[in-house]
């Protein structure tokens, strides 16, 4: 039986080496299961509800699908303007009121801790889709699976994570999963956006090298994949600093022609500059098939949950 059975899936640093590989593990059968036939009825009668307080387009759809392909049903409140989030309900009471109609609550809020706040208000498992500038465990879950998939393993690996490092919720999940593999890590970012001290310090004591630098072309040559990030525009409370680094790495043929041959790219996405549309065609440019990964990812966890798999 699952470990993950019944449990809120908060932060990137909750899992362990083998959960994680039970996850990657049900993932990979879901995706082969899923070649043979539409769907996997595991989880009939069971209601996922959506609560998305800022936008998304791949995690909110892509556990739809995974829940639909797995037989349950999926409520969600459409945007927050049309629910009673409009009229002062606060977050506490919305998810006090959504855990009388669902079985598990997919959460996406603007606020760091929110998923916490959520988790401690329900008896129902919370999975956190992004909580301000903190976390997104799932996210880290299909960018291992992936990375793992398309370089054909986790060992020894030079991984560049580059753009808004201080804000991006993506990156802060990742590098926690990735500690367990031991990878090689740069940190390309401008200055003002590095990734947090506290994140840097807690992967350094755990062993991991970490270089920081502004030199995303120095990074590339000594990675096998670059986890591209967009500039996180709206968590900047004053815009004349976003006009400062935006636009200040971009990934384009002229880039590729000076790196490593086979690089791979990935970007959680959505993007905006940071990868030309002309790296799109190149084989190692995976970040589509990251998106489909996604599904597999989230099928996995949500069986998992319910203690299904
Ligand atoms: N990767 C990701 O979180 O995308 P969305 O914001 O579209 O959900």
């Amino acid at each position: 039986m699952s470990t993950l059975k019944g449990k809120d899936i908060l932060h990137g640093n909750q899992f362990t080496k083998k959960e994680i590989e039970a996850i990657l593990k049900v993932a990979s059968q879901f995706e082969k299961e899923l070649k043979q036939r539409g769907s996997i009825p595991l989880l009939k009668g069971r209601i996922l509800a959506t609560l998305f307080f800022e936008p998304s387009t791949r995690t909110r759809l892509s556990f739809e699908t995974a829940m639909q392909r797995l037989g349950g049903g999926v409520i969600g409140m459409g945007s927050v303007e049309g629910s009673s989030v409009a009229k002062g309900e606060t977050l506490i009471d919305t998810i006090q009121t959504v855990s009388q109609y669902a079985d598990v609550i997919v959460l996406r809020h603007p606020r760091t801790g929110s998923a916490r706040e959520a988790a401690d208000a329900t008896a129902i498992p919370i999975i956190n889709a992004g909580d301000g500038a903190g976390q997104h465990p799932t996210q880290a879950l299909l960018d291992i699976y992936t990375i793992r998939k398309e370089l054909g393993t986790l060992k020894n690996l030079t991984i560049s994570l580059v753009g808004d490092l201080k804000n991006g919720r993506t990156v802060h999940a990742l590098v926690e999963v990735l500690s367990l593999f031991q990878a090689k890590l740069y940190f390309v970012s401008p200055e003002s956006l590095r990734m947090p001290g506290e994140i840097t310090s807690t992967l350094r004591e755990k062993g991991i090298e970490v270089i920081e630098t502004e030199d995303m072309l120095e990074a590339g040559r000594m990675s096998d994949l670059i986890y591209m990030t967009r500039i996180q525009k709206e968590r900047f409370t004053d815009l004349s600093e976003y006009e400062k680094v935006k636009g200040s790495f971009v990934i384009d043929q002229t880039f590729l022609d000076q790196v490593k041959k086979k690089i791979t790219i990935l970007h959680p996405l959505p993007r905006v500059d940071e990868i030309h549309p002309e790296i799109d065609s190149y084989p190692g440019a995976a970040y589509f098939r990251q998106v489909k990964n996604g599904v597999y990812v989230r099928m996995a966890l949500l069986a998992m949950i319910f203690g299904k798999r």
